[in-house]
């Protein structure tokens, strides 16, 4: 695949990933995850209550589900893969639905209708995240908020783990940090693109597209996390995520010098 990004190869990986997939998200540990990045962007979603809200690439409906259950009003879930929504569809849980889309593009849905946009692990998965950006600044009402989950930009450049003879982890390589391009890698024993970006460039287009940052995550583990998933040690040593907090501000088209939103308030 060249850097034109034939997106029909982007969809096949995933077709073949999908059962895989389903599987580990509901039956395997997911530690990073379970055990670190939801209870993080829980919290950087802040209430949920009564909202409208977009999950953009939402997979098997995962953490759209935990949005339903932690009170939205609605949760509707966008997915370029069939076979993800089909499984998310079969444990739907009241105020969440499912779409196949390609969240590139959301021209199907109307301006200023959802309160809040999630994205999580997904913007990594595309050969335009901007336009993506683009799209959900539009669907968002004015002071709606985007929180967006991605893998860090040190680690998505090379990611993987200097050992020892021995096997003993040493340290995470930062290499080619400035080529952005697309990286394959094995997931699950499927070869899969991803799309690394500098961390300038993630934030730029946010700011690009007319949001305001309202705060930058880097989840780690605290010790008493770790009594829960201990082989998430390493979590403490280099960032494996980032999440972005940002605002759509409440005036206008919310470009620079709008009013920025009021962020989130915090959960204790
Ligand atoms: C790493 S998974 C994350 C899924 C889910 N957000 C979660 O946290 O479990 C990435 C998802 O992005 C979807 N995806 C990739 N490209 C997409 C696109 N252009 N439009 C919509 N979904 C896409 C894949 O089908 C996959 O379900």
């Amino acid at each position: 695949m060249d850097e034109r990004h034939d997106r029909d190869e982007l969809r096949r990986q995933w077709r073949q990933l999908a059962p895989g997939w389903v599987r580990e998200m509901r039956e395997g540990r997911n530690a990073p995850r379970a055990g670190m990045l939801d209870g993080a962007m829980l919290e950087a979603c802040g209430p949920v209550a009564g909202l409208q809200v977009l999950d953009s690439g939402c997979g098997e409906g995962r953490f759209a589900r935990m949005l339903a259950a932690a009170g939205a009003r609605r949760v509707l879930g966008l997915d370029a893969c069939e076979a993800m929504i089909d499984a998310a569809r079969q444990l739907a849980c009241g105020p969440d639905e499912y779409r196949v889309a390609d969240v590139e593009d959301l021209s199907f849905l109307p301006d200023a209708s959802f309160d809040l946009a999630v994205s999580c692990l997904n913007q990594c998965d595309l050969p335009d995240f901007a336009a993506n950006t683009r799209a959900l600044f539009r669907v968002l009402r004015p002071g709606g908020r985007f929180v967006v989950a991605n893998v860090h930009p040190m680690r998505s450049a090379v990611g993987a783990w200097q050992r020892d003879a021995g096997g003993a982890k040493q340290h995470v390589i930062l290499d080619n940090y400035f080529d952005e391009s697309q990286r394959r890698w094995k997931m699950l024993g499927v070869e899969i693109t991803n799309f690394h970006r500098t961390l300038g460039t993630y934030l730029n287009a946010y700011l690009d597209a007319g949001f305001a940052l309202c705060r930058l995550i880097e989840p780690t583990v605290t010790d008493e996390a770790l009594k829960a998933y201990p082989e998430n040690d390493d979590e403490q040593r280099v960032p494996n995520f980032i999440i972005f907090v940002l605002a759509k501000p409440e005036q206008g088209l919310g470009r620079r010098g709008a009013r920025p939103a009021p962020c989130p308030s915090r959960r204790d």
